[in-house]
């Protein structure tokens, strides 16, 4: 798969080859990547802080900043605590550092994010598979590991087709003691809840038992990762996982720009309530051309072609006429290769009806 060489971009353009076209692609669901307010807390901390803390929390590396960040993390997602990581991906090496110290075993979803795979192997968990989205097939396994001490790792929202894990139903298969639904929301934070603070508020889960890991480069625009759950787990991540300690955080002014943009996530309301009708209109389009995969809460959307040879074209005229329609290669999708199309808060209705009128064009119905 060829990369883009994008040279700028907006929440909904990027230019390509010199040409500016309007692009469906990314995780950016509210826009927050390009958001004034975001960009300008970014630069202003800079200015006051430099770009690196040049040294890990626990040495000479802590700011206010990213304590802020953390409890303002925490308080959105209805937790005890947060701690900041690196990225989405090392929130779950460090999560799993902490949790292997008393959990023998991980259960992943067979289509769950890699990362969270690579972090329980490299932990030292015994890693099983349980059938995509399957409560019963995770119940079967924690019959037989329960002993050990289990977690259940899945991702809260799929990244490749927009699907949600089945997170009551997995809790109530998780065994009630030395037991925690790891809940990877990278896909989730800032989509789902009346909040935007993801899956876990969505499902209105309230149990000691979840932790919540998530990237702060999708949803919340900036970089940087999570771990969110109860104050013991927390602190055991402080204490205990070494890619935590032994690192170097966030950029402050990354952790700033964090900060103001879960901040602006509930001081402007109106931006979830945009990415929700803007994900209603874009489904009800793809509905009437046969080409929409769910019920479409969530602002990603899948199709392929038959025979796939048809996508390519279909891809390359779209691009032609100005249009981003992002065909991937990604684990976990209905086939090898297929459309993963996004919007965003920041999409016009006029951007969504271009997107619709061209696939109709060219796929018909
Ligand atoms: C579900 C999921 N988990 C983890 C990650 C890793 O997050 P980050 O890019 O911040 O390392 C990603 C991002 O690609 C993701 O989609």
């Amino acid at each position: 798969m060829a990369r883009l060489g994008v040279t700028e971009s907006t929440a909904t353009t990027m230019t390509v080859d010199g040409r500016e076209v309007l692009a469906f692609g990314g995780c950016n669901y509210l826009g927050l990547a390009h958001h004034p307010e975001v960009v300008r807390a970014l630069c202003e901390e800079a200015g006051r802080s430099g770009i690196s803390t040049t040294a890990s929390r626990e040495t000479t590396g802590n700011t206010g900043v990213h304590e802020a960040l953390e409890a303002a993390l925490a308080s959105w997602m209805g937790q005890e605590a947060a701690i900041l990581l690196a990225e989405g991906y090392t929130a779950n090496i460090a999560l799993c550092q902490a949790l292997a110290r008393d959990h023998g075993v991980a259960l992943i979803d067979a289509k769950a994010h890699r990362s969270l795979r690579s972090a329980a192997t490299a932990a030292g968990m015994q890693v099983f598979e349980y059938e995509h989205r399957s409560p019963k097939s995770a119940a079967w396994l924690c019959r037989q590991y329960g002993d050990l001490g289990v977690a259940i790792l899945t991702d809260g929202v799929f990244a490749a087709d927009g699907a949600l894990a089945p997170l009551p139903e997995l809790l109530g298969v998780l065994p009630a003691r030395r037991a925690t639904l790891v809940v990877d929301d990278c896909h989730g934070v800032c989509v789902l809840g009346a909040r935007g603070s993801g899956s876990v508020e969505h499902f209105g889960l309230r149990d000691e038992r979840v932790a919540i890991t998530t990237t702060l480069a999708k949803g919340v625009g900036c970089y940087g990762g999570a771990v969110i759950g109860r104050r013991r787990l927390v602190d055991a991540v402080r204490e205990h996982a070494d890619v935590y300690r032994r690192s170097t955080p966030v950029p402050t002014p990354l952790a700033r720009a964090a900060l103001t943009a879960v901040d602006l996530v509930a001081r402007e309301p109106g931006m979830l309530a945009r990415l929700r009708s803007n994900t209603a209109r874009l489904r009800d389009g793809l509905i009437a051309l046969g080409l929409a995969s769910h019920e479409g809460r969530v602002p990603i959307f899948t199709f392929v072609l038959e025979p796939a040879s048809r996508m390519q074209p279909l891809h390359e005229a779209l691009m032609h006429e100005g249009v981003y329609a992002p065909l991937i290669e990604y684990p976990g999708g209905p086939t090898a290769r297929f459309f993963r199309i996004t919007v965003t808060a920041t999409h016009r209705d006029e951007d969504i009806d271009r997107l619709v009128a061209g696939l109709r064009r060219h796929v018909g119905g």
